[in-house]
């Protein structure tokens, strides 16, 4: 069973005076099992459309989808997800104990295995030290790290994280990185919405841009990093004068050259370098990144 298929999935808001915005266009995805799937999309493209629906908050115009087999409208389906909704609000008079013990309750987990658990979501995000302080005076960073730590608490097969990075120090969002990474090594599957493709990269199998409420294209993120690569950065030593001809290159010291060689001119390359007797020192592919590739995508669909 898929974790997650989304089938033709449409939604259509109405706002006032009977004006209609279409937030999700017939949008088709699955979600593999043991994959991370980023959802990279700018503002407005209908991330979180599409989160809510998978997650019952919202119901769709049109199309279906369903978690692990069993569609969203089934609230039995989200056992297995653990979930982090844009801005997390939560009833701030409680301590960060007492509202995981509330979570845990509604997934039925027993006392003794919700304060072991509850113990270790927040040592792992850190906020040990405050669990005893009512939520109202943790600061924003603060919220956002319960908020993972809620979406973990009863070890969900699913993990479902609207912008889970958002709000975070550099450490936190190292940390959020990690936690994501480590929860695949545990065979579980996460997907989540970002608009950083920095942190794409870092982290995904497979990446899902929409633009508009449009799917526009989905990757696996090593393709499309091998598929950028536009060339290599050589760092060479020895060779004739005649070697470096026609290329873009730095004199670096004395006898060390750095030369720019276009990936459809490697082989040809490498092989003058040999018969020159030159010496390669350092070879660095110099790649189009995810960055390039998705503001490609985002200008063209916007023209
Ligand atoms: N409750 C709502 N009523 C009317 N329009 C809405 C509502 N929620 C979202 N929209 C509209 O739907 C579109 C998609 O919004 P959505 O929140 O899904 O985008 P997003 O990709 O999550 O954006 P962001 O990166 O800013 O979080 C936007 O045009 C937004 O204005
Ligand atoms: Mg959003």
């Amino acid at each position: 069973m898929l974790p997650i298929d989304i089938e033709n999935l449409s939604k259509t808001y109405s706002v006032k005076r009977g004006r209609k915005v279409l937030a999700l266009d017939n949008l088709t995805l699955q979600v593999d099992q043991g994959e991370i799937l980023g959802f990279l999309g700018p503002n407005g493209s209908g991330k979180s459309t599409t989160i809510k629906t998978l997650v019952g908050q919202i119901r769709a115009t049109q199309g279906k989808a369903s978690i692990f087999g069993q569609p969203v409208r089934d609230s039995n389906c989200r056992q297995r997800v653990g979930y982090l909704p844009e801005n997390p609000a939560f009833y701030d008079f409680l301590t960060s104990h007492q509202y995981l013990d509330l979570v845990g309750s509604t997934f039925g987990m027993d006392a003794n295995h919700l304060r072991t658990e509850s113990d270790r979501v927040l040592d792992l995000l850190d906020l040990h030290h405050a669990d005893r302080r009512p939520i109202r005076s943790y600061s924003k960073g603060m919220v956002q790290r319960l908020g993972l730590a809620q979406a973990l608490l009863h070890d969900p097969d699913l993990y479902i994280l609207d912008e889970p990075m958002s709000g975070l120090d550099p450490l936190g969002r190292a940390l959020v990185k990690q936690i994501i990474v480590d929860l695949k090594h545990r065979g579980k599957t996460v997907f989540f919405s970002t608009h950083v493709t920095a942190d794409v990269e870092a982290v995904c199998d497979r990446v899902a841009v929409i633009v508009s409420g449009k799917l526009q294209a989905v990757n696996l993120v090593s393709e499309l990093l091998e598929k950028g690569i536009e060339g290599y950065v050589i760092q060479l030593s020895g060779g004739s004068e005649q070697l470096c001809a026609g290329f873009e290159m730095n004199l670096r010291e004395d006898s060390l050259r750095e030369v720019f060689v276009q990936r459809r001119d490697l082989n040809r390359f490498m092989g003058d370098v040999s018969r020159d007797n030159g010496e390669i020192l350092l070879m660095e592919p110099r790649r189009r990144d995810l960055e390039q590739f998705f503001l490609d995508i985002v200008r063209r669909e916007k023209e």
